[in-house]
């Protein structure tokens, strides 16, 4: 029996889909716990490109997929996304649950999540606009609707025609007449044609979970977002709403924390940032242009650029503790094979001048510093041999590992399924 999480070190974008993938060959389910649609997994096989961003990237592998309790559900965006995955041929019906207690995105999230954007201006976190925020407001204040209350169709509108009152007098307060009014009729409407079509993956997961633990399965557990989204350790307010945090998991699927046998922390071998929000080392020059073209990073979900820089030891060491990572996986070494130098910020100088080597509370006002490494200059795409990967690549795979903490499991040369190097394939499985 293994219970491996797999939880992203930065900002997100590290690669998890990719290695949720490689490592579902040997699973028996793959869960998520946090975040919603907010979240775009890329994953690579043969020709195919595949953008998750519900459900767990086991699916393509018609591995059993488990949306957990800690999810926030946009139950329109799920549908596309299943109809999507079965007009690829993909058993989703035989293989996807839901947890009967994740919360449902309602129409009135996206709309506060869009309209508070548009109103902060320049001072905007950059959300992805999928009502993540509001819909995990209201599950925490306690007027959340879960998927579970579907169930119960005459219950369901009663409690909708109170909340969407409510929704739109607060509508009203904050934005006027600019936006129109929710109606508790249509609602329920859509979402009985809704139910219709995911009543059969709507389970007890908590209980499903378990039981496979009992049975002694191997189970991933599909972090979404990164280390420093999260809202509790992130650089908030420029955070996610949920505990993107291996810690997470535990509450977001119901097992308790000594089921987990490990967590794998996914390191992209530079930093990316999409939205708002601190960025010590990024780099606003045509270095940041090369990665940014290089590394192709444009959000899978919309489609922004993302903000790019060297990599932060600071961050990752961090995000080793507060995950308990065992182990790493680092991703897209290959897009920076035509870096003459490559930078590793070690410390950080406050504006008093003060260096450290820990993460101080706010990264705003901190300027990294440096410590230089030879790059590799040749092309480093797609290899699959440890013995062929360039030396300057391995002294700053070994660097990287020792400032932070963590030893390297998975190395990643490429987008695709193959171009990878798995240092011990057995260490995660029992
Ligand atoms: P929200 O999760 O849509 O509320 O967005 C909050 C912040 O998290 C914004 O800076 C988003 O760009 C960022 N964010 C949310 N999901 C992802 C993701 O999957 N990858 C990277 N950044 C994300």
């Amino acid at each position: 029996m293994a219970c491996v999480i797999v939880v992203g070190t930065q900002w997100g974008d590290e690669g998890k889909g990719k290695i949720v993938d490689l490592l579902t060959e040997r699973a028996d389910a793959v869960v998520r716990y946090q975040g919603g649609n907010n979240a775009g997994h890329t994953v690579m096989f043969g020709d195919k490109t595949f953008i998750l961003h519900l459900v767990p990237s086991g699916i393509l592998r018609e591995t059993t997929s488990i949306l957990g309790n800690g999810v926030v559900v946009d139950l329109a965006e799920l549908i596309k996304e299943i109809d999507e995955l079965e007009q690829m041929a993909i058993a989703v019906e035989s293989h996807l649950s839901i947890s009967d207690r994740a919360q449902l995105v309602m129409p009135w999230h996206k709309t506060f999540d869009l309209m508070r954007e548009e109103r902060k201006g320049k001072k905007k976190i950059g959300t992805t606009g999928r009502g993540i925020g509001p819909a995990y407001e209201d599950k925490v204040g306690r007027s959340g609707i879960r998927i579970g209350d579907l169930l119960e169709l005459e219950q369901f509108r009663t409690r909708l025609e109170e909340i969407v009152d409510e929704k739109n007098q607060l509508l009203e307060q904050c934005f006027g007449a600019d936006v129109p009014a929710f109606s508790a009729e249509e609602i329920f409407k859509e979402f009985e044609v809704h139910l219709k079509k995911l009543k059969p993956y709507i389970r007890d997961t908590p209980l499903l979970v378990n039981q496979m633990i009992e049975e002694g399965k191997n189970i991933l557990f599909e972090g979404a977002q990164g280390t420093f989204l999260d809202v509790d350790h992130g650089t908030y307010p420029f955070v996610t709403s949920s505990n993107t945090l291996a810690g997470g998991a535990c509450a977001g699927v119901g097992i308790g924390p000594t089921r987990i046998t490990d967590v794998l922390g996914i390191v992209k071998a530079y930093t990316t940032r999409v939205g708002s929000g601190p960025f010590p080392t990024e780099l606003l020059d045509s270095y940041g242009e090369l990665l940014q073209s290089e590394g192709h990073e444009f959000g899978a979900t919309t489609g922004r650029p993302r903000r790019c820089g060297w990599f932060d030891a600071l961050l990752v060491r961090q995000a080793v503790r507060l995950n308990g990572i065992t182990s790493m996986a680092v991703m897209k070494l290959d897009v920076l094979d035509k870096f003459e130098t490559l930078k590793i910020a070690v410390g950080y100088r406050s504006s008093n001048g003060e260096f450290r080597d820990n993460l101080p509370r706010s990264l705003e006002n901190v300027t990294p510093v440096y410590e230089e490494m030879p790059g590799w200059q040749c092309s480093s795409e797609g290899i699959t041999e440890y013995a062929q990967l360039p030396s300057e690549m391995l002294a700053y795979l070994e660097r990287m590992s020792e400032l932070v903490g963590a030893k390297v499991s998975i190395i990643s040369t490429g987008p695709k399924r193959e171009e990878t190097i798995v240092l011990n394939p057995d260490q995660f499985w029992i």
